[in-house]
């Protein structure tokens, strides 16, 4: 007899916030929370992974991306929101860029007084990659961060191991969060947590486009596999409108190993070439001009770097390298005495964040300072804090913020708070508000507890009433019962009309987003037809999912995570349909709105799913600068 939910013990518990996930951002929260709550006010967080290991920056970072350094006179607030706003095309909340790098320089403090390594000049100053970029030995980074969280919150407050599933509304008083429901990834539990206020950190979503790396080497991506779409899909579930989805980043990395290019463009000065020696950044900058956002190309946004890759890729210009060679020979050149030095630095920067791709090299006996490695635009991700920027619709801050981008719960106020009241995002999840990176989404977590714990403080006398705890058990723990109930009916578990397992749906969502939604496969391209295609797919797909079957533990956790990409899928192919231009060449062309239409759309896309109806709504929200 296999698993099934008999086999689970309910475990109820209540808090007042309730941090979901345990990466930048939800740690960011636990810092800041406890600072605000003291010990009066309960704290729980809940990570599917181990805090120490999990999120993007499980595996280290060789950079901090997002530092203003404005503390120490370096930038200004305002430079910042410029680079960003230019970065995506002439779109970001710039309130929430506001107070985002407002707040950053001190989380990089932080680190750094929790023990982080960044790399100082003979004067002590930060060394930087480029001008917002600052590099750290940043192997550690993440458990350092992490137990700075862990110690804030106390033994007991963390649930590690554990994923959730959903979000639940109060069932007395509309539009309003009450809790969550999950499972243990390791124990038979199923958990059902109540709560006055919860905040989502579940970071962006990989594997819902088909990636490069396919067979033998599926599972290697650039995005890590901690998250799946949960922030996106959870926080649509309940109602909380979604902004920007259409925006996915598709990072350029060196090829198949997915290593960052960042230390190699700026910290040290590559270029790349096509297979005529031809440096296609230069080629192609007449092209960058009818792009130009407000009529300017500088500093020229992530998207159109990715653009010229391509109009190279589609001329049959590639493969494309990055002449790594001739980048270490030149600084070689200049000072012999820094040859160990630079070919240090050059593989630190692999081993601190993407040693993949150290190993690709050594397998291939690469030696980077002698011949240089390909570059290639990767398959589209979700990450809202990196650069792309979707995520839920946040209320700003009315000292800053439009009053159009604030709204209150009984006359209050509360900034990151989504449209659903006393639910809070951060980081990947909160929308139009790209480059926090790994510091700014730390930063933006303690914002958003900063304003819960005020959330938490006036609603007091909340008593959260959620619905039948047996037939959420049911509902989350099916697919073990499925599998149980259907198994023996053929010879070979994969093949069975009964159900579908977690595996094949994954290859389902992905062949349908990589063919019709502007995947690697159709070099990033679609429009209306390929999209309303893709969505009657999704729609085909979340039918089919009530049918999805785990065999363990393992598989269930999987069974869910393709669930929550499903959602962010459709969240994604609905504003991908709705914006009719192309803003963003290099991360999406609309094959039939091949250009850009500021008088139309430099506006915000705003989508909210109605729970009650099961309907979807868009709309346009206009831009406000407040430079
Ligand atoms: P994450 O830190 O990714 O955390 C998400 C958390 O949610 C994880 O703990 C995960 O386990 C948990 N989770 C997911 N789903 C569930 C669920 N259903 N239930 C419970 N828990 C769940 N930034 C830099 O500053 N410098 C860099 O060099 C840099 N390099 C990067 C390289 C890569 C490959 C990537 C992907 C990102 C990089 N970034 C970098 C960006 C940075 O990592 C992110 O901006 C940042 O981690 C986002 O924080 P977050 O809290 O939103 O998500
Ligand atoms: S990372 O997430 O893996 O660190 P990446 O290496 O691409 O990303 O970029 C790191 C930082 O450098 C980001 O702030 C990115 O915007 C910036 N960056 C990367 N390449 C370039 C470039 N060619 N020109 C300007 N900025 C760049």
């Amino acid at each position: 007899m296999g698993l099934t939910s008999a086999d689970f013990e309910v475990v109820e518990m209540d808090t007042d916030l309730l941090i979901i996930g345990g990466g930048m951002s939800a740690c960011g929260a636990a810092v800041e929370a406890k600072y605000w709550a003291g010990d009066d006010i309960k704290v729980l967080l809940v990570d599917k992974a181990a805090m120490e290991r999990s999120g993007a920056v499980a595996q280290g970072l060789s950079a901090i991306n997002t530092y203003p350094g404005w503390t120490r006179d370096e930038n200004t607030i305002e430079d910042y929101i410029r680079y960003v706003t230019q970065d995506l095309m002439g779109i970001s909340r710039e309130d929430l860029v506001w107070d985002m790098a407002t707040h950053v320089d001190g989380s990089v403090h932080l680190f750094e007084k929790w023990g982080l390594p960044i790399w100082k000049d003979a004067e002590g100053k930060y060394i930087h990659e480029g001008r917002w970029q600052i590099m750290i030995h940043g192997e550690s980074y993440k458990p350092i961060v992490a137990e700075a969280a862990k110690k804030a919150l106390g033994e007991g407050n963390y649930l590690e191991r554990v994923f959730i599933v959903k979000l639940l509304l109060d069932e007395k008083e509309p539009n309003r969060i009450a809790g969550a429901v999950g499972f243990s990834v390791r124990e038979n539990k199923f958990y059902v947590i109540k709560c006055n206020a919860a905040i989502v950190c579940t970071g962006g979503g990989v594997h819902i486009f088909r990636p490069r790396s396919v067979q033998e080497g599926l599972g290697r991506t650039w995005y890590p596999p901690w998250s799946t779409g949960s922030t996106y899909a959870m926080m649509g579930q309940v109602g909380a409108k979604l902004t920007q989805m259409e925006v996915i980043f598709i990072p350029a990395r060196f090829k198949d190993g997915y290593g960052p290019v960042g230390a190699w463009f700026l910290f040290f000065a590559a270029k790349a070439t096509n297979i005529d020696g031809e440096e296609y950044m230069v080629k192609n900058a007449p092209e960058f001009e009818k792009w130009a956002p407000y009529g300017t190309i500088k500093p020229l946004p992530t998207c159109l770097r990715n653009h010229a890759m391509i109009v190279d890729m589609r001329e049959g210009k590639g493969p494309l390298f990055v002449r790594t060679d001739l980048a270490m020979q030149e600084i070689i050149k200049k000072d012999p005495k820094r040859v160990k030095t630079v070919e240090s630095e050059a593989w630190e920067d692999f081993l601190d964040m993407t040693i993949t791709q150290a190993d690709l090299w050594c397998s291939y006996n690469i030696h980077p300072e002698k011949e240089p490695w390909e570059i290639m635009p990767a398959e589209p991700y979700f990450i809202g804090s990196h650069s792309g920027q979707g995520g839920a619709w946040c209320s700003g801050d009315p000292r800053i913020s439009p009053p159009e981008y604030c709204w209150d719960y009984k006359g209050v106020v509360y900034n990151r708070m989504t449209t659903v009241n006393g639910l809070f995002a951060a980081g990947d999840g909160c929308g139009g508000n790209p480059h926090k990176f790994s510091s700014g989404s730390h930063a933006e977590g303690r914002i958003a507890a900063k304003n819960a714990i005020k959330f938490i403080l006036n609603n007091r006398d909340f008593k959260p009433t959620i619905g039948d705890v047996q037939k959420l058990k049911e509902e989350v723990l099916r697919p073990l019962d499925t599998f149980e109930k259907h198994k023996g009916y053929t010879s070979v578990p994969d093949i069975n009309p009964n159900y579908i397992r977690p595996r094949q749906m994954l290859h389902r969502i992905m062949k349908c987003m990589d063919e019709y939604a502007g995947g690697v496969s159709t070099m990033y391209t679609t429009n209306k037809p390929m999209l309303e295609k893709a969505l009657q797919l999704l729609k085909f797909m979340k039918e089919d999912s009530e049918k999805l079957a785990a065999e363990n533990l393992h598989e269930l956790m999987r069974c869910w995570e393709n669930y929550h990409r499903i959602w962010a899928a459709e969240a994604h192919v609905r504003h991908k349909l709705f914006r009719e231009e192309t803003r963003w060449p290099g991360y999406y062309y609309r094959s039939d709105f091949p250009r850009m239409d500021d008088e139309n759309w430099r506006v915000f896309t705003v989508s909210q799913y109605d729970p009650a109806s099961g309907e979807w709504k868009m709309e346009k929200v206009p831009y406000i600068s407040i430079l």
